[in-house]
């Protein structure tokens, strides 16, 4: 299966992501760039930040990852683990599949990622959602740009197997 798995997050400097089930701020350029990355695209979702967004994920098509196989919604399929999100990406002829968070799915699936697009907030503060731990890894920086209140980088590395 040749499906890559792309992260994309918004992290403050100490790696905060969510407060109460939102962004712990507000920088609508930045969600722009979110939005405009992941438009049309295979996503793959935990199943808390899928019901924190309404059910409504900015024109993707999405993977809701939950435990609960009844878990069922009109508007995503769910699947239970990363192996089947890109299988069924697969078989609708994607060559890749963004991670679109919360904590527990980034967490789950950084081994396996090939790519990390990373937002560095000028943020330092509340926060009760982090994104894990990630320089661990031996990461090529292939991009960096700096906009006002952030940082765009464009991060690669190769991918443990599933
Ligand atoms: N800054 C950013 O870029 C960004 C991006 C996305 C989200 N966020 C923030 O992140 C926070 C939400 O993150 P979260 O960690 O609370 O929730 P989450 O990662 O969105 O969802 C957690 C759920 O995923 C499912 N799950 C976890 N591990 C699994 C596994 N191994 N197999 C199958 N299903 C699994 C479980 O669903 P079930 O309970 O249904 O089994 C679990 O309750 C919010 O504050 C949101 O605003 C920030």
């Amino acid at each position: 299966m040749n499906v890559k798995l792309i992260a994309i997050a918004a992290l403050g400097k100490n790696r905060e992501i969510g407060l109460k089930n939102d962004l712990p701020w507000s920088i609508p350029k930045e969600y722009e760039h979110f939005q405009e990355t992941v438009l049309g695209q295979h996503v793959l979702i935990g199943r808390k930040n899928f019901e924190s967004h309404d059910g409504d994920i900015d024109h993707t098509i999405p993977y809701i990852l939950t435990r609960n196989k009844d878990y069922k919604t009109s508007t995503a399929q769910t699947v239970t683990s990363i192996k089947e999100a890109l299988a069924l990406a697969a078989s609708d002829g994607a060559d890749k599949v963004y991670v679109i968070g919360g904590a527990e799915i980034y967490q789950l699936a950084l081994p396996y990622l090939s790519e990390f697009l990373w937002s560095e907030i000028d943020y330092q503060g509340p926060a009760d959602a982090f994104f894990p731990e990630f320089l661990q890894y031996s990461w090529e920086t292939l991009e960096e740009e700096r906009h006002d209140g952030w940082t765009f980088r464009r991060l690669v590395k190769t991918p443990q197997n599933l």
